[in-house]
Formats: structure tokens, sequence, C-alpha cells
């Protein structure tokens, strides 16, 4: 029996956190409605508290969201947890995430205080969050530096006090696959009352781990995976969705478990959040890199000539990539930009081919490959220019 992974975006959240200049409201929907389209089983949609922006932004997409569950962020402090309660309030589906370090060097060296105070204040936050909803999320913040006896102690306290979802963050992205696994397993073993609980996890890339450990605590039996989109998030980021995502369907029978997304958007969905968040995709990222399905060396381009099994264990098609074998540049001719144009979605009648090809030249003979973007841009200056 195959068991269903849930997946729980921070894109808006942990990933806008890590951009020189927050997103705009407008473009924070834009990535909300796509995540959606996708299939996201949640969205954290921002952390209220921290600015007005934020706070509109989740009271918007709370209002415009209807098929994931909207997430807002909060510490575990009463005013944090009332203000992201009031953001989400006409949200159909919603989840208040409530968070505190567990660890020693957080307790003692951030918050100055004991872990005894650390539990009551979460037990509190937690007992609050729940007035607003049933779902409360409750985070163990540099989980994967927290000692095995504490961490085992306040998830018990956490699932107690009423958090349906305990997610254990490798908040510096330092643990290696075997030891987040093992923490995993042991909290299995070691709190009472576990089962009444989905365990999520929450990994950093600072080790370049956030996908092997996020796998390694599936195997282990958590349900959640947080993640975003092109793995932006704070520092070196976090688990990239599209790496975990196919790793899971790539994998399902080995690792017995699922998720619903619908992998088709993916491609669309990285470009996006790319370019709305300024962030290039590096080109050998896996997945959604440009080079990802792009076979060079003879041996191999031989390979998959003959089947291309040989050398691609998922398809391009699969997360929504148009076949990309056919490079644009000044040697292609107007049926190669005819056909690219046409896969894009555009009608003859949406541009002049003879004008287009004409800009696409100049353009190609200045910079190589040309993208779909710049085809993008041709067509709409090419069109301008006509009706000027
Ligand atoms: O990395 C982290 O610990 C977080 C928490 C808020 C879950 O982002
Ligand atoms: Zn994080």
């Amino acid at each position: 029996m195959s068991e269903k992974i849930i997946i729980f975006d921070t894109t808006l959240r942990d990933g806008d956190q890590s951009l020189d200049a927050s997103l705009n409201i407008k473009d924070k929907l834009t990535i909300a409605l796509a995540l959606e389209k996708l299939k996201v089983d949640i969205i954290e949609a921002g952390f209220p508290i921290s600015s007005p922006g934020d706070f509109e932004a989740v009271q918007l997409i709370s209002n415009r969201i209807k098929n994931s569950k909207v997430c807002a962020l909060a510490r575990a402090v009463p005013k944090d947890i009332e203000v992201a309660a009031k953001a989400l309030y006409s949200a159909e589906n919603k989840r208040i995430h409530t968070f505190i370090s567990t660890s020693d060097i957080h307790i003692k060296e951030k918050l100055k205080s004991s872990f005894e105070k650390i539990e009551e204040t979460a037990v509190r936050a937690i007992k609050l969050a729940r007035n607003f909803t049933d779902d409360v999320e409750f985070s163990c913040e540099d989980a994967g530096r927290t000692s095995l006896d504490n961490l085992c102690r306040i998830v018990e306290k956490a699932i107690h006090a009423g958090a349906s979802t305990i997610n254990i963050a490798d908040t510096v992205g330092y643990t290696l696959p075997n030891e987040f696994q093992n923490i995993i397993s042991s909290l299995f073993l070691k709190v009472p009352n576990i089962h009444k609980a989905i365990i999520s996890v929450h990994c950093h890339d600072d080790l370049g781990l956030s996908v092997a450990n996020s796998i390694s605590a599936v195997q282990a039996g958590a349900r959640q995976v947080e993640c975003t989109i092109n793995g932006i998030g704070e520092r070196a980021g976090n688990c990239a969705l599209e790496e975990v995502v196919m790793a899971i369907k790539a994998r399902a029978k080995d690792l017995k478990v699922h998720t619903d997304l619908n992998f088709k958007e993916i491609t669309k969905t990285s470009q996006l959040v790319s370019q709305l968040c300024n962030m290039p995709i590096q080109p050998n990222k896996a997945i959604v890199g440009e080079n990802a399905f792009s076979h060079s060396s003879g041996i191999h381009q031989d390979g998959i000539l003959k089947n291309k099994k040989t050398y691609e264990i998922i398809t391009p098609e699969s997360i929504g990539l148009l076949d990309k074998s056919l490079n644009l540049t000044s040697r292609s001719g107007r049926a190669a930009i005819k056909e690219r144009i046409a896969s894009m979605g555009y009608e003859d009648s949406d541009y002049n081919l003879d004008n287009l090809y004409e800009s696409f030249l100049k353009l190609a003979d200045k910079k190589g490959k040309v993208y779909d973007y710049d085809l993008e841009a041709l067509i709409y200056f090419t069109n301008t220019k006509d009706n000027d």
C-alpha cells in the first residue's frame, strides 16, 4: 500500500524571507495560484506579524485559494498567533504554524531561556492557536541539533496540547541523512502519542543534503515534507520541491509513498518563481536546470537515439517540459521557430512570422541560443512595432 506524502510549500515564507526585497502582493498571489495549480497540499503564505505587506498577502491568498490549505507562521507568542489567525480568517482551509527553538545553543544563546520554560511557552502557544483552528502545526526549530531526550519530551507535550502536525526542522542543514532518519525513527519509538500527529520535516541545504535528509525521513515514517520551488530559502535554501517530489515519483515502488502533485506544472512554476524572485536557476540543477534533460556526449546521444531510457530516468514531458532537444540559434529555420512558438500556445495569427524571423536572426547573432522567454519578448515587440 502506498501512503501519501503531504507537500507543504513554503516558497512564499521561507523562500521570500531570503530575497533582497520581498515579493510584492500581486506576485505573491500569482505564485500562490501557480502552487494551487501544481496541487500542493499546503501553501505557507507568509508570516503575518512580520510586516503589514506579509499580513495583507496572507489575507489576499486566504481569500483566493480554494483547493490548497493556507498556512501562516507565528512565533510561540500570543500576538503573533492572534495576527496569524486574523490574516487567515477567510481561508476555507487554514493552518496556524507556530514554532520555537528547542536546541541548547538556541535556548541559551538566542532565547536566554531554559528548556522547561520553552516547553511551557510551546504548550501555551499551541493551546491558544487551537482556539482559532483545529489544524495547528508545531515546529521544533533547530531540532537537528536538539538532544533526543528533549526532542521526545517536547513533541509529546505538543501533541498533548493539540498540535496535529509536528515539524522536525533541520534549521541549519547540519544533519546527515542517517542521523536525520534516526531522529525520526526514535520519535516513533519513544514518543507515546506520536501516532496522533503527522510527522513533518523541514530541511535546509547548508551541506547540500536537504533532499536526501527529507527522503531519509520519509523512509522513517515522516508523512509531510516542507519545501520550496527551486529550493529558494534562507542561506543555501530549503529542500527543493521539484527534486523531492520527483525522487518520490521515480522511486515510488521502493519508497511505497506518493504525492498528489500535478507534475506537469513543475517547469512552469519553477520558471515563474525564478523570474518573479529574480533568482536564476543553475543550468545543471536537478529536474529544472537548463541541462537537466540535454545529452552531450556522443555515447549518451547514441544511447538516447536508440532508447531514451538508457540515460533518462524521468521524462521531460512528465514535468511539463516541451521538447527542447532542438536548440534555437541563428542556424535555425522558420519551421523550427514556428513549431516552438506553436508549442508555447500561440496561434499563427498571433504574430507575423516574417517580421519575427528577421528580429530572431538579429538576436541569435548576438546571443547564440534563443530561449522561449526571448521569443515571448520578440512576439510582443514585433507586434507593438507593427501597431505603431
Ligand atoms: O528553518 C526553520 O527552522 C524554520 C521554522 C520556522 C520551521 O523555517
Ligand atoms: Zn526554514
